[in-house]
């Protein structure tokens, strides 16, 4: 890298920054020529030393560093970057210990970066800004959940923005940093092609699945007290709906994007009272089997509170109230230990106005397939004449496998948005009014849970969720897409 900065990492020895963080700047720092300009500092509650410290990061890294990738020689050069410090984010005395590391340079970016529970936001911007560490090079970045509620995230919002101005403060949903979600933005702004289609007169219905094949991967504590709609569906899938259903920005510069998703979340219509039980369907994984693997019930993980509510599947039918959309269901859909892995956005277009062939099935005849996992493509299902006698028609698909088309190692989402931020780049990251909506839209459901006494429904591990889930799109007439 041959950029100047300071990486100031809090959560520095925690699950994020080993499974994400460590291995994201080891490529940025291996694939760039002139690397010494810049250095990280863990921070964490635990009392390690910088050796130990660089060995529990190398035994992480390398279960997260694909082999190929992997050389002693590039590892001691990315190592000798890192440096750790214990520090009790209560106790302003380590902050001073902090300063002295970070030293006078008031000039040199210095990136914040908060990996760690919410609860110490606060406390650790006031400590850097006791120790006189924030200067207008500084950037914080939020890892979410940025708050469990409403009342919570304002609070989160008002006392970082006690001490960070707004474009000093990186929200980082890690879904905006991947690769088809940008080529999303490309593709429908870079073409006129898909435009004039891009509405309630040519689109039936819009999917968004984001499923997970894992579990709670050690985080029952944390995720029993989260759960699937403010782990997924506030920040990845909304944002996923912004992308999809937004206007055409001015550019793509960081306020204009964003202005055109705000007006997305704000123009979800909401949903409450009776309505909640009739759109939104929240399961929970009963013992099941993945991979033909046996797996435990949720409530038999490690960290959950027996007889937990917590909700690790969600679906959910959502509408936009404005022009363009009215009417367009947008269908959301999320959990943990389902069937397959598989994130993508699929845009079912509406069948033709006038049948002049025999129909195949009752799918519609177009539809745009974009996947973000396992594998990144972009698929466009169209119907052509089969060879040979008669108007056989059948559907084909235009197949952009984006890895073949450009042989060049994706970068991970996590890559990208380090980079922006040390660039200062806002445009991949929520605005505090975005985040705002969000939990706007939100909070009239969460209050009907809690209130509720419906248990979640229940569904066996390694299926694609409750059966209410097909029933909830089957009432309209449409299917989830999903392959077995
Ligand atoms: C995180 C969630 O934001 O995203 C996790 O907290 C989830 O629960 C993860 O597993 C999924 O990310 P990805 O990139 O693996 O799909």
């Amino acid at each position: 890298m041959s950029e100047t900065f300071d990486f100031i990492l809090f959560g520095g020895s925690g699950d994020l920054a080993m499974r994400k963080l460590l291995p994201a700047l080891y490529y940025r720092h291996r694939d760039s020529g002139d690397t010494s300009g810049w250095r990280l500092i863990g921070l964490g509650r635990h009392p390690l030393s910088r050796e130990e410290y660089l060995n529990l990061a190398l035994e992480h890294c390398r279960r997260h560093i694909a082999a190929k990738d992997f050389s002693e020689a590039a590892w001691s050069a990315f190592a000798r970057q890192l440096d750790y410090l214990q520090l009790d984010a209560n106790d302003l005395q380590d902050y001073r210990a902090l300063a002295d590391w970070v030293g006078q340079a008031d000039s040199r970016v210095r990136v914040f970066y908060l990996a760690t529970e919410p609860g110490l936001f606060a406390a650790i911007c006031n400590g850097l800004s006791a120790a006189g560490l924030v200067t207008p090079a500084s950037r914080v970045v939020l890892e979410k959940p940025l708050g469990r509620d409403l009342a919570s995230a304002r609070r989160i919002n008002e006392e970082v923005g006690a001490i960070f101005s707004e474009p000093q403060i990186f929200r980082i949903d890690h879904y905006l940093g991947k690769e088809t979600v940008q080529n999303l933005i490309a593709l429908r702004f870079g073409n006129v092609l898909l435009e004039p289609l891009w509405n309630r007169s040519w689109v039936r219905d819009v999917q968004i699945t984001i499923a997970e094949m894992v579990g709670l991967e050690g985080r029952g504590d944390f995720y029993d007290r989260i759960g699937a709609l403010r782990d997924m569906v506030q920040s990845h899938l909304l944002q996923l709906l912004c992308i999809v259903a937004m206007e055409p920005p001015a550019n793509i510069e960081a306020d204009t994007m964003r202005d055109e998703k705000l007006k997305v979340l704000r123009a979800l219509r909401p949903i409450a009272g009776e309505d909640v039980a009739a759109r939104i369907v929240r399961g929970q994984y009963h013992a099941g089997a993945i991979d033909n693997k046996p797996v435990p019930a949720y409530l038999d993980e490690p960290g959950i509170a027996a007889g937990s509510r917590t909700e690790t599947f969600v679906a959910i039918k959502a509408e936009l109230g404005n022009w363009r959309w009215a009417g367009v269901p947008f269908y959301l859909r999320t959990g943990k230990r389902m069937q397959q892995r598989l994130a993508e956005i699929v845009i079912h277009f509406r069948g033709v106005p006038h049948p002049m062939f025999r129909a195949v099935s009752g799918e519609p005849a177009n539809r745009l397939v974009i996947t973000l996992q396992p594998d990144e493509s972009l698929r466009l299902d169209l119907m052509a004449k089969v060879p040979g006698e008669g108007m056989n028609v059948q559907p084909i698909s235009l197949d952009v496998a984006l890895s073949e088309t450009y042989q060049t190692r994706q970068w991970d989402a996590y890559e990208r948005l380090i980079m922006d931020v040390v660039h200062g780049k806002l445009t991949l990251f929520m605005r505090r009014d975005e985040l705002d909506a969000a939990w706007q839209w939100l909070e009239p459901i969460l209050k009907d849970w809690q209130k509720s006494t419906q248990p979640p429904r229940p569904y066996a591990a390694g299926t694609w969720g409750p059966t209410a889930s097909s029933t909830l799109i089957a009432r309209d007439g449409n299917a989830w897409r999903e392959e077995s």
